[in-house]
């Protein structure tokens, strides 16, 4: 695979994507969006990638929100598309990946880079990042679920109040509502992001999975995440993860997961 917007390493079962317009910011156009598409399928088909991180290039950018310059002249029914595409392609594809997905948020999140961050499982950011959803000061709303993501991640008056106003908060910020779990400084943002996605990798990739679709199931209208729950705990009991994770700690050993 070869890609011209985004930077793909494989490294010790660690997947890390970097989005890499850095003279853009990291601005998602559809040609982006495409490859991040294509990179976070491969990643999770591969069965040797147990986590992904993911995060901008430079050091100003995670993403700073989608391609201006792409849609200012879109009528009503192509920003529909452009929405709804974006959707399917990438923004919801990242939420129900079974292979966690970390975001490293390295700077400027805004807008379409904020709803990235919020799509991934995880958030950690360096203590410059400045996140937001600046919208409405260019006369349109978030499209890439924002609006749905900021109010489950930080409560709805918080995510009105940030949508409302188009203001940008800082790291600390973030942090203080929820909308990132971790603040350090830039350099070490990465080993952060590293060291908890090597915390994951030893857990079994099968749980993990199960744990997702079933955190993943409040948040989706006609299924209920409690019975959501109930029926995923009970697949793992016939799973050979499940067999060596209790085996292993019966016999006082280390667990080495088949991811079966
Ligand atoms: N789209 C396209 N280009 C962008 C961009 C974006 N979202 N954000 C930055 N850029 C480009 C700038 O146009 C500039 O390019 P040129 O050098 O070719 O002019 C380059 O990146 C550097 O940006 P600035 O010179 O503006 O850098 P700055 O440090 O002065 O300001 C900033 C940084 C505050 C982040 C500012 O760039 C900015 O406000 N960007 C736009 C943020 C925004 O509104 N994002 C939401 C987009 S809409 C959206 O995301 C819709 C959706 O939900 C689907």
């Amino acid at each position: 695979m070869s890609f011209k917007n985004i930077l793909v390493d494989s490294e010790e079962s660690i997947c890390t994507i970097t989005i890499n317009r850095p003279k853009q910011l990291n601005a998602l156009n559809s040609a982006t969006i495409a490859e991040l598409s294509e990179a976070f399928r491969a990643a999770e088909k591969d069965a040797a990638i147990k986590v992904i991180v993911l995060t901008g290039s430079g050091e100003k950018a995670f993403v700073a929100g989608a391609d201006i310059k792409e849609f200012a002249h879109f009528t009503t029914e192509e920003g529909k598309n452009l929405s709804a595409k974006g959707h399917q392609t990438l923004f919801d594809l990242v939420q129900n990946l079974v292979t966690p997905v970390i975001a490293a948020v390295n700077g400027f999140a805004l807008g379409g880079g904020l709803e990235l961050a919020m799509s991934c499982h995880i958030r950690v950011a360096s203590d410059n990042a400045k996140l937001g959803l600046p919208e409405v000061s260019l006369g349109v709303i978030p499209g890439y679920g924002g609006t749905q993501r900021l109010a489950q991640l930080v409560g709805k008056g918080r995510a009105l109040e940030l949508i409302l106003t188009a203001q940008m908060i800082g790291a600390d910020d973030a942090h203080r509502i929820g909308l990132v779990n971790h603040v350090v400084s830039q350099q070490e943002l990465l080993p952060l992001a590293n060291k908890m996605a090597s915390k994951i990798k030893r857990n079994s990739p099968v749980a993990i999975a199960s744990a997702i679709r079933s955190t993943n199931a409040q948040y989706e209208t006609a299924v209920n995440g409690f019975d959501k729950e109930i029926e995923e705990f009970g697949k793992c009991f016939g799973t050979e993860d499940f067999k060596e994770g209790t085996t292993a700690f019966l016999e006082k050993r280390k667990a080495k997961f088949p991811g079966k």
